[in-house]
């Protein structure tokens, strides 16, 4: 008879899991976070990973390369079309206005992490899921806004121990000098149209901005001589810009001009930034953001300016990787013999409950086995429990780290290992 090979499951293309030890360096990330932007007044939100596709398709925008072909969008049993976040701009906005957030008093700042989708081709730095942690701060138009949540991201990387990043800004107008740049941009591409990829060629009449967010060879080697932005904003616009470059100096943080980054979303007004570092290959962003003075409007909300950004937490994983400190377990318990295994046990429960980590043997294990065990768990302390030591309520230690040993009461195991605690 010919057995029955099961096909072995493995995780989708694009998807990956997060195991330890590179957990820990996600969890200092995470708390790092919580941290720089709780000193900046950020609280944290939690919008759900799955919301209406038409979220996506009126705020990200129609011809953006995540809503044409990015989304994880299916139809639920209840027949609604539904996609996996691609991004936590819109959900956020959704929620503030659903919410009536702007209640709150202003400027309502929020932070969120978590995994978002979007079906790409995976590669180094992309994945399908991936993750995010991002701010929204809504209610101020000033651009002394935006360069506090820059501030606060640069305070960010800093502490996380990023060198050699590069804040590259622009500024992409509003309702006003947008418009004009466009036909600008048009008059600059039409007769060019038979060297722009197929996309970009269909979404010339429609937002010809893409064409600048384009990586194809033929549309990349057009775009440096394509006009500038920065040269049509409107008085506003360059006013915004200009007080923000004054801020950002004042704050001692260097940045690049870059006048063709228009990002991939077309929720942005004005200020757009990106983090990048040239340790990163091709995916070089680590953060971006902007401001989207419309969005909270357009989706139903009073007129509310708001900037934000995201990092991408896979990219900044990547970068330090080698930098995060894996913690240990503080004592590995040995034992030899039925009746040390159950005290093992019984102290094991007891310090675990004090908050210690603790390890033990296994029944069975000789004595040395157990000690080699202790030590590639890295263990500060090992105890050893015999069945004479048990006999008479003690136990021998080892220190690992410095190599001295000794025996104590079983009583005071606790207070051995954390005298501060105990006096
Ligand atoms: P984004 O530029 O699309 O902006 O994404 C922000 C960051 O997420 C990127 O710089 C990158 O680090 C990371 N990222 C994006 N796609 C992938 C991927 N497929 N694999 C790995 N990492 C990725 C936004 O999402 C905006 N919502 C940011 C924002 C917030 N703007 C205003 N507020």
């Amino acid at each position: 008879m010919t057995p029955v090979v099961k096909a072995r499951l493995q995780a989708l293309k694009g998807v990956e899991d997060i195991l330890p030890p590179d957990t820990y360096l996600w969890q200092t990330l995470e708390a790092r976070a919580r941290e720089v932007f709780g000193a900046y007044g950020f609280e944290e939100i939690r919008p759900p990973i799955i919301e209406q596709t038409e979220l996506f398709v009126r705020s990200v925008g129609e011809t953006t390369d995540i809503v044409e072909k990015e989304m994880y969008t299916f139809t639920d049993k209840g027949g609604r079309s539904v996609t996996l976040r691609p991004e936590g701009t819109a959900p956020v906005v959704r929620s503030f206005v659903e919410h009536h957030l702007n209640t709150n008093p202003s400027p309502q700042k929020y932070y969120y992490m978590g995994p978002m989708y979007r079906y790409e081709r995976p590669q180094k730095g992309r994945q399908r899921q991936f993750h995010q942690i991002g701010v929204e701060a809504f209610g101020v138009a000033e651009p002394r806004m935006d360069a506090e949540v820059i501030a606060m991201l640069l305070e960010y990387l800093k502490k996380s121990g990023f060198e050699g990043l590069r804040l590259e800004l622009n500024s992409i107008g509003d309702e006003v000098c947008r418009p004009v740049y466009k036909e600008k941009l048009k008059e600059y591409f039409g007769p060019r149209m038979n060297e722009l990829c197929p996309d970009c060629a269909r979404r010339f009449e429609q937002n010809p901005l893409r064409i600048l967010d384009c990586k194809a060879a033929g549309c990349a080697a057009l775009k440096g001589n394509a006009p500038k932005i920065t040269d049509y904003l409107c008085t506003d616009c360059r006013a915004h810009f200009d007080s923000l470059q004054d801020y950002l100096k004042m704050l001692e943080i260097p940045f690049t001009l870059n006048p063709l980054m228009v990002r991939g979303l077309d929720y942005y007004t004005r200020t757009t930034f990106e983090v990048t570092t040239e340790r990163l290959g091709a995916q070089n962003a680590v953060a971006a953001g902007g401001r989207y003075d419309r969005l909270v409007e357009d989706f139903g909300g009073p007129p509310t300016p708001a900037i934000g950004f995201a990092l991408g937490m896979e990219r900044l994983a990547a970068l330090l990787k080698d930098r995060v400190e894996i913690p240990k377990p503080e004592l590995f318990i040995a034992f030899i013999g039925g009746g040390a295994a159950r005290e093992a046990l019984r102290m094991a429960v007891e310090l675990r409950a004090k908050g210690l980590w603790v390890e033990m043997g296994y029944e069975g294990a000789s004595l040395k086995s157990q000690l080699r065990k202790a030590d590639r768990l890295g263990a500060r302390y090992v105890f050893i429990i015999g069945e004479e030591e048990l006999g008479k309520g003690v136990l021998k230690w080892k220190n690992l780290e410095e190599g001295s040993s000794g025996e104590i009461e079983s009583a005071e195991a606790f207070a051995f290992l954390r005298p501060a605690q105990e006096g």
